[in-house]
């Protein structure tokens, strides 16, 4: 690790506290105790034991604050939401628990394109005002990157409003949203009974748009049986592919269409859901790199019963991350620390496994290899706790336990260090 003295000041320094690296030293969690972290100009400098700092604290920052012997890990990412969207979905929360299915719901006009009814009547500023306060809650429980879908817009126009809020969210929270264009989530309206021309309509007009308007970071689908086949997803693909836009999918999370062995042929960032998901298609993802985005508020939120994969994850060493799918649909979770301990009570993940899924994996899942451990030359976003281990993110059910939110080197959420 570069611990070499910058010239110039660091813009802080915390002694005193606990690192959860997340770094593969061999130690869980890739802890350190008695440890500092220094950060300058956004990235982090120093982030090691405190006996290895190169200098006295004071001489290497006018900012220097103890953290009272707090857990610090890496700003949680959250790969996997559909957080910008109008109105809520709570009549069919009631509906569900009277047994209707989701796809009883979506088939009878509801789900999905209720909400695109709800999402195309807002402009830009009424949709930003009612997705900030989701994005806020996800920040405040330690969270520093978030990935956001459209698909509730399914034109062109609504489509690139959803982007343009959702580039816009970052902004007003000062954290990184990552933006994917999810044009292929439900059949819009004005395309009743012509699907494939849906789907043209995608590749040949949409897609090329937005690959020009620089709003999309990716390229999302939803493959199955109430959505699109694996055949219009792959036209949906290598059109993406073809504009230089890597591809990811909601993938066999209500049968097994083969989807994620459909990511990892695009060599696509990730595979998410997956509950259906059989060994060849783990053996896919595994030799495509492709990784596992697990979401189980989605399987808490439906009741679901088959479980993901994860022992053949784990035996072909394909990363698993965890995401809250946050939805008006299927999982209405504000909170990724809650995601991570439904992925350890309903998945049987380790704590150990759920953080990593939430921190260094979900970075795989967004392409991105600035930020998701603690080390020196990454993104300075890392997060304080009121907790007594690493472990304990995962095990409380609720509650606060974020004290600072830090993105960049600047508080996002949260106390100032010194209070
Ligand atoms: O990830 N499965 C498809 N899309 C979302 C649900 C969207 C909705 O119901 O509004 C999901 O579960
Ligand atoms: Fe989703």
């Amino acid at each position: 690790m570069d611990t070499k003295p910058t010239t110039s000041l660091w813009d802080g320094l915390l002694i005193d506290c606990r690192l959860a690296t997340m770094n593969d030293t061999g130690v869980a969690f890739g802890a350190i105790h008695d440890a500092a972290i220094g950060w300058k100009d956004g990235r982090i400098v120093f982030a090691d034991a405190m006996r290895t700092l190169p200098g006295k604290p004071d001489q290497l920052s006018a900012q220097v604050e103890s953290a009272a012997g707090a857990w610090i890990t890496p700003g949680l990412i959250d790969c996997h939401t559909h957080l910008v969207f109008g109105g809520n979905r709570a009549n069919e929360f009631d509906q569900r628990l009277n047994g209707a299915s989701y796809e009883d719901i979506a088939r009878a006009g509801g789900g999905i394109a209720s909400t695109v009814t709800a999402t195309r009547a807002l402009d830009d500023a009424s949709l930003l005002a009612e997705s900030l306060p989701r994005a806020r809650a996800l920040v405040e429980g330690g969270v520093t990157s978030i990935e956001i879908k459209s698909g509730y817009g399914l034109d062109l126009d609504n489509e690139i409003k959803m982007l343009r809020v959702a580039r816009k969210v970052g902004m007003q929270l000062g954290i990184d949203v990552r933006t994917t264009f999810l044009g292929a989530h439900a059949l819009p309206p004005e395309f009743r009974g012509r699907q494939d021309d849906y789907v043209a309509h995608i590749c040949e007009v949409m897609l090329p748009e937005i690959a020009r308007s620089g709003l999309a970071d990716a390229v999302d689908a939803f493959c199955e049986k109430i959505a699109f086949t694996p055949d219009q997803t792959r036209q949906v693909f290598s059109r993406a592919r073809a504009l230089g836009l890597p591809v990811k999918l909601h993938a066999d999370q209500l049968s097994d269409l083969g989807g994620a062995a459909l990511s990892a042929e695009f060599g696509g960032l990730s595979a998410d859901h997956i509950e259906h998901t059989s060994e060849d298609g783990v053996r896919a993802m595994a030799k495509a790199g492709t990784v596992a985005v697990l979401l189980p508020g989605a399987f808490y939120a439906l009741r679901d019963t088959t479980l993901p994969p994860i022992a053949a994850l784990r035996e072909h060493a394909v990363p698993m991350a965890v995401a809250t799918d946050l939805n008006p649909g299927t999982s209405p979770l504000l909170s990724l620390r809650l995601a991570m301990n439904m992925a350890c009570t309903q998945f049987r993940l380790t704590p150990e496994e759920a953080l990593r899924g939430a921190t260094t994996h979900a970075a795989r899942a967004l392409g991105l290899h600035d930020r998701g451990r603690l080390a020196a030359g990454l993104r300075a976003d890392f997060t304080i706790w009121n907790a007594a281990s690493p472990a304990d993110l995962c095990y409380w059910i609720g509650g606060s336990l974020a004290r600072s939110v830090v993105a960049e080197g600047r508080l996002v959420a949260g106390r100032e260090f010194a209070q």
